[in-house]
């Protein structure tokens, strides 16, 4: 109901009266009263004026399951049918949002499009086994957990798939917040892109990094994890970072709403994930991404166990691996045998 309610309050420029709400909801005035308390507990400023009813004043930044789901709802308060994410886990606090969504996974009959998301993870993971800094209230920390009918060799296209839909939501997000506010103007030098295979890159620093686990037989995934980290709002980051990484609000000065940025990322990677089904490759996704391919045209090394080999990036191939133009021909490079660098930086 709290979803609902909210949906109500944040959709309508005048103030909901309490009889509105109880009929709209078929509940009673002290259930809604409740739910207001609830919500001022939680840090929405709410106005009740008498003989009016109720208006948000303001939203605090945060992402539990009623705030996300009540910006995917139709007017029936159903998740409309263009949103990947069909219902949400919300955590204060979790290890790690990929290992709760692989618990719930095995343990409970989850529902495909099942969002897990915390404020903060103790034990964030990276991909190689590295960590993932993941502070309280500055990032968005979620995993999605799908369950798709394709191949299990071709699970890992979407981490690509995951990588469009994100820079898509990025770019729309910075978009809106520059159109609604009249001080903070997006700087259109900053330029948001993809690291091959899945870095998300904003003026050349990562800002978001993608980790797809699976759950599988020969031939049939059981499920798909995807955990994304993106730094929206952090400020700090480690000395041993501080050099590659970075967050939206450092580099564009635009503090991010990671509510509604969780909105938009659902409603891109739908798109983005039916197309993808279609062919069951990236064949129809390859132009998108490689206009989104940072390495595209540049000249890079791919760094292998035993040698290096330098190279200029052309884009991927319908599977996304990485075509690259050597001294001796084109060579084709797979993500997770190497790890690829820009010759002059990090990208
Ligand atoms: C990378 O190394 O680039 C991937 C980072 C993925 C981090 C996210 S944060 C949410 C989810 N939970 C985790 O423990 N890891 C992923």
């Amino acid at each position: 109901m709290k979803s609902k309610i909210l949906k109500l309050l944040q959709n309508s420029e005048e103030a909901v009266s309490g009889q509105m709400l109880c009929e709209k909801l078929g509940v009673s005035r002290t259930a809604v009263w409740k739910v207001i308390n609830q919500l001022k507990d939680e840090g929405y400023e709410i106005e009740a004026a008498q003989n009016k009813g109720y208006t948000i004043k303001k939203f605090p930044d945060v992402l539990t399951a009623a705030q996300i789901e009540s910006q995917l709802m139709d007017d029936d308060f159903q998740i409309t049918k263009d949103s990947i994410v069909k219902s949400v886990h919300y955590y204060d606090e979790i290890d790690s949002t990929n290992n709760e969504a692989k618990r719930v996974a095995e343990n409970e009959d989850t529902k495909d499009g099942t969002l897990f998301i915390t404020e903060s993870q103790t034990t964030g993971r990276g991909r190689r086994g590295r960590n993932w800094a993941s502070p309280k209230g500055s990032g968005i920390w979620m995993t999605l957990l799908l369950k798709p009918q394709i191949p299990p060799a071709s699970a890992s296209m979407l981490t690509i798939v995951s990588a469009i839909a994100m820079v898509e939501a990025i770019n729309k997000a910075l978009d809106e917040a520059s159109e609604n506010a009249q001080d903070a103007v997006l700087d259109k030098s900053s330029v948001c892109g993809i690291k091959w295979p899945n870095d998300i890159v904003l003026n050349g620093k990562k800002i978001c990094g993608i980790l797809t686990e699976m759950s599988a037989e020969m031939d049939y995934i059981h499920f798909v994890v995807i955990g994304i980290g993106l730094n929206a709002n952090t400020l700090e980051f480690d000395e041993s970072i501080r050099d590659v990484a970075s967050s939206i609000l450092k580099e564009t000065g635009i503090k991010i709403n990671r509510s509604r940025l969780v909105a938009l990322f659902s409603r891109c990677f739908n798109g983005v994930f039916e197309t993808f089904v279609k062919s069951g490759d990236l064949a129809g996704l390859k132009e998108r991404y490689n206009n989104m391919l940072l390495n595209r045209d540049r000249e890079v090394k791919a760094i292998y166990s035993d040698r290096t080999v330098e190279g200029v990036a052309r884009g991927i191939n319908d599977v996304g691996e990485l075509i690259v133009d050597t001294d001796e021909g084109e060579i084709i490079i797979r993500a997770g045998e190497v790890s690829v660098r820009g010759l002059y930086g990090y990208v």
